[in-house]
């Protein structure tokens, strides 16, 4: 990969420690370009966008963190990849890696697994790529993008779990519910604000429906299967009629499932690396895959206030959660 000699980095840290950052999660926040950002991150992202060059036939798999991330990377690979390997093989790559380690992030080198960074720009076209960056920060490609987004009331009970497991980790203590909701509604959390991040894809979806597929995690809870032949359909490669009769749909979510997942010891033992120094294990990417599970963690008040918020942000642009 296009390294950056001393120089850059030097110029990118004096640039980092000029930009306003905030307390309150267990790492300091960067915020860049409206977005808030681990430090880590920071550095990754201003380096994809110095070096990263997309191409026309990438697909890209944009999410905020927490959001199923994980699943649509193990759905997408599996779909667009079915040619080569095949569902039922024994050899299939799904059963020996972790989902996140099968589709690099642009902004974050390593964690494909391993100590190595994954040269983007040595891989075969057509690339299947993630991110988790905010559509404005990508190069203008015109390349094609699935973006997936989750119930903000989900995703910040899975972050604040997330959250607290690396902390427990680390030896560090954990956040309230209490003071991550506080964070979360004004705005400030890594990625967020999480209305700004969903309004940016959805509107290009809106504009741009062959450009940018707009999927819900609780979409592909409730009917997986669809999703999958919407995803093949997407990528370009939709499932014909023979792979209809034999179940290839069904197959694959039965695959790319919160029970499959868990049940292979790839995704129980081992870890995977994000950066140089931060470690993820990849059981962490796991925890109940379900639907409003934030009821059993914040009030009804809480949801209702920050329900309001949302609905607020996103007024007038057709996204509703
Ligand atoms: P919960 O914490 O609510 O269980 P990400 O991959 O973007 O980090 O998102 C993690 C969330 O997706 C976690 O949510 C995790 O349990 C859930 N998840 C991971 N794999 C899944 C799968 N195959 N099906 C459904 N949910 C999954």
């Amino acid at each position: 990969p296009p390294m950056s000699s001393p120089e850059e980095e030097r110029l990118q840290e004096d640039f980092i420690s000029s930009l306003p950052s905030r307390e309150g999660w267990p790492q300091t926040l960067i915020q860049y370009e409206g977005y808030w950002f681990k430090p880590k991150i920071l550095e990754g992202v201003l380096r994809a966008r110095r070096a990263f060059t997309p191409r026309a036939d990438d697909v890209v798999l944009a999410t905020q963190p927490k959001c199923g991330t994980t699943w649509l990377k193990a759905l997408a690979f599996t779909v667009a990849t079915r040619s080569r390997h095949g569902l039922g093989a024994a050899d299939h790559p799904l059963l020996t890696r972790h989902p996140q380690h099968l589709v690099p992030f642009i902004e974050i080198p390593g964690a494909t697994g391993g100590d190595d960074r994954v040269d983007l720009g040595a891989l075969p076209s057509p690339r299947l790529l993630a991110t988790h960056m905010p559509m404005s920060l990508l190069p203008p490609a015109g390349c094609r993008v699935v973006y997936l987004c989750r119930d903000p009331k989900d995703t910040l009970v899975s972050r604040l779990h997330f959250e607290n497991k690396l902390a427990a980790r680390g030896g560090g203590g954990g956040l309230s519910m209490d003071d991550a909701f506080g964070m979360f509604c004004e705005g400030f959390s890594p990625y967020g604000p999480f209305w700004d991040h969903c309004l940016e894809y959805w509107e290009e979806s809106v504009a741009r429906p062959d450009a940018v597929l707009f999927l819900r995690y609780e979409e592909i809870k409730s009917d997986p299967a669809r999703v999958v032949r919407r995803l093949a359909g997407f990528l370009g490669v939709p499932l014909s009629e023979e792979e209809e009769r034999s179940g290839v749909a069904e197959e694959v979510a039965r695959m790319c499932s919160f029970e499959t997942l868990t049940g292979l010891e790839v995704n129980q033992v081992g870890g995977v690396s994000h950066g140089s120094r931060v470690h993820v294990e990849n059981s962490v990417f796991y925890r109940k895959g379900e639907v409003g599970d934030w009821a059993n963690h914040m009030s009804r008040e809480m949801a209702d206030k920050l329900d309001r918020i949302v609905q607020d942000k996103l007024q007038g642009s057709g996204l509703l959660f």
